[in-house]
């Protein structure tokens, strides 16, 4: 961009390549059809325009259009756009060294960054890390240490999971065809169970957590049993709050399940906290409240608010094993990277991130039920879920997969498909992001987990006047 800036002194210029030469776009309009001409269509976008500078729970567009942000980017700000300390410490890195390869040596804030992770690792076994740039990498080094610790091929994830999008994780996630589509033969050796979520298993939302974990384990002994021996499983993987999927978080009972079987068996389980972790779902790791030991914890997103970072822990016991070389990467660990990480895990304790969480996740839930319990929209709202600020509201609908043998589906009320996109459009349209996720109705709230009451109450009320008047269209 430095060279468009020099020449036209104006931020919304860019060269649109002619074949005589460079040409300029003149405005945020002009600008944002060049995107529309020039950027992959294999890219889907939200919202039209481009965005242009973010400041804690806002985000600026390049025509002065101001948004709250829900979404993080795909719960990745945690912090908030821009946290000042994270920005410095970055900004400070850049001006020591940006490209320390971890190959070649360590780097300062590679290390550091170990040392304020430790403490708030769910399990002291955890002791070993390695760091890349994306969630999608960090789940397929977790597939290569599986099969290389176990000498075993198979790896079994959930029905509804994401894993992400290069050839290892795409094969795990279950979330959406269109991940997948025309993409066979995708890697072998992946079997999945349904995850405990009421419609994996045709229940109705108010099916008991000691239900649906029965259900789902049962579906697990009986895989092992009928399709993948437990002397060829590696590991079982799963996200213990389902996020891609609709945001469910999984009982402890479902999680402590999986565990007895990985130990029964020796088959090594991968907690994906890529979404879940770092306080978004109430604490700093959702597998801690359940107790539950990973043999291989996963984390991206929200570790360095934006920076690309991902991270896979294990036990020292269990990397040993590991030949020098089969892990690697030439960015992975970035040392800017780890910079801003470092900032995020102090910012994260010094501010109480934690405590604002419990606060603003109550504030939510609140406003949702409050929703939910409107006799004149109570129709329309299936469930309200999820933990600390991983929440979602799912919306009926009678063309749901499946939909007929779906004991959700309203009875006497006609309810078309993309109540939740309607919904997420309107709340887009009055100023606030929004997005919607799974092959359900489902609309998911992903603020900052350092939000103000203020803007947390905002947003609240801008969703609760778009579901009405979706609801009034209907
Ligand atoms: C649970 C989970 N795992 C993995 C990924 C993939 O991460 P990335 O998009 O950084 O590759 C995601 C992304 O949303 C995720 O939510």
């Amino acid at each position: 961009m430095l060279p468009i800036l020099a020449r036209s002194g104006r931020l919304v210029r860019s060269p649109l390549l002619q074949r005589g030469g460079l040409r300029y776009t003149s405005s945020a309009a002009a600008l944002n059809d060049f995107g529309k001409h020039h950027v992959t269509n294999g890219l889907g976008r939200i919202t039209e325009g481009v965005m242009a500078k973010g400041s804690g729970s806002y985000v600026e567009y390049l025509d002065g259009k101001k948004m709250l942000d829900f979404t993080c980017g795909i719960g990745v700000t945690n912090l908030g756009h821009c946290h000042p300390k994270v920005s410095k410490a970055a900004a400070d890195q850049c001006m020591n060294i940006v490209h320390a390869q971890c190959s070649i040596a360590f780097s300062e804030p590679y290390l550091r960054l170990i040392e304020k992770l430790l403490p708030a690792m769910p399990h002291s076994s955890l002791d070993s890390f390695f760091f890349w740039n994306s969630g999608t990498e960090a789940v397929e080094g977790a597939i290569k240490m599986a099969r290389i610790l176990t000498g075993r091929q198979n790896i079994i994830s959930m029905q509804g999971a994401y894993h992400g999008r290069t050839y290892g994780s795409m094969a795990l996630t279950k979330s959406k065809t269109s991940y997948s589509d025309r993409q066979a033969p995708l890697m072998p050796g992946v079997f999945s169970i349904p995850f405990p979520f009421w419609h994996q298993h045709g229940l109705p939302p108010s099916a008991p957590p000691s239900v649906l974990t029965e259900q789902s384990l049962y579906q697990l002994h009986l895989l092992l049993s009928q399709q993948t021996s437990p002397k060829d499983t590696a590991a079982i993987i799963v996200e213990p709050v389902l996020g891609e999927g609709g945001y469910i978080p999984a009982p402890k009972e479902f999680l402590e399940g999986l565990r007895a079987v990985c130990d029964q068996y020796g088959i090594l389980l991968i907690i994906d906290e890529v979404q879940s972790g770092f306080g978004r779902a109430g604490s700093w790791f959702f597998i801690e409240q359940s107790g539950v030991k990973p043999d291989i914890l996963l984390m991206a997103k929200g570790l360095a608010n934006g920076f690309p970072l991902s991270g896979i822990v294990s036990r020292k016991e269990l990397t040993d094993k590991l030949a020098p070389g089969s892990m690697g990467g030439t960015y992975a660990g970035n040392p800017v990277s780890c910079a801003a990480a470092c900032a995020v895990a102090d910012a994260f304790r010094e501010e109480k991130i934690l405590d604002n969480v419990q606060a603003r996740s109550k504030q939510l839930f609140a406003a949702l039920d409050g929703l939910k319990d409107d006799q004149t929209l109570a129709p329309y709202i299936l469930d309200v879920r999820g933990s600390g600020l991983m929440v979602a509201m799912e919306f009926a609908s009678s063309e749901a997969p499946g939909a007929a043998f779906d004991p959700s589906t309203p009875k006497g009320l006609s309810v078309k498909k993309g109540m939740a996109s309607r919904v997420a459009k309107k709340c887009i349209e009055k100023g606030m992001l929004l997005l919607t996720t799974s092959v359900y109705e489902v609309v998911r709230f992903i603020p900052p987990l350092n939000i103000s009451e203020e803007d947390m109450k905002k947003g609240c009320d801008i969703f609760a006047e778009s579901v009405r008047e979706v609801v009034r269209e209907s």
